[in-house]
């Protein structure tokens, strides 16, 4: 089984959206194998989001994941880093499909409410990151 990693973000945990978007995973056939709740440093941020250091929007987006709990997750099934960013919907919640987590949940292209990795390789690095005591089997 696949494995990518996921981030239910600081806006959606604020409006106490975790256990609802959880619930559109698990109904998709996917299983949640690993789950964190944390607020992370901004330095832990700032790592996660390292690709983007040159962007305008580093600065803002790094804050914003720092600012408070988020849950951060191991998910796994059937080519489960396409099939979570199907569910997830595209970056702007705006142009998002209406019936994905963006479309429904996404306040902007900050505040989207959900991460996942966009590559099997990326899942890793992000799985290692998070969760360093993690043994990849
Ligand atoms: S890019 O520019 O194409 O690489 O961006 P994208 O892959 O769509 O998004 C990467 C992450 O950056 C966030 N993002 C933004 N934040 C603030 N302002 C703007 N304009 C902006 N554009 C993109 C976006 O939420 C993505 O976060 P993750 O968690 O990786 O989905």
């Amino acid at each position: 089984m696949e494995k990518t990693f996921v981030i239910i973000k600081p806006d959606a945990m604020e409006r106490r959206l975790m256990g609802e978007i959880i619930s559109i995973y698990e109904k998709k056939g996917l299983r949640i194998s690993t789950l964190k709740i944390t607020k992370p440093s901004l330095e832990l941020a700032r790592r996660h989001y390292q690709e983007h250091k040159d962007k305008p929007f580093f600065d803002e987006l790094t804050a914003y994941l720092s600012r408070s709990e988020l849950c951060a997750m191991i998910v796994e099934g059937k080519n489960a880093v396409a099939a979570v960013r199907k569910i997830n919907g595209g970056t702007n919640p705006l142009e998002a499909d209406a019936g994905t987590i963006r479309g429904r949940f996404g306040l902007s292209k900050t505040e989207n409410s959900i991460h996942s990795s966009d590559s099997q390789e990326h899942a890793e690095e992000e799985i290692k990151l998070w969760f360093p005591e993690f043994q990849a089997d």
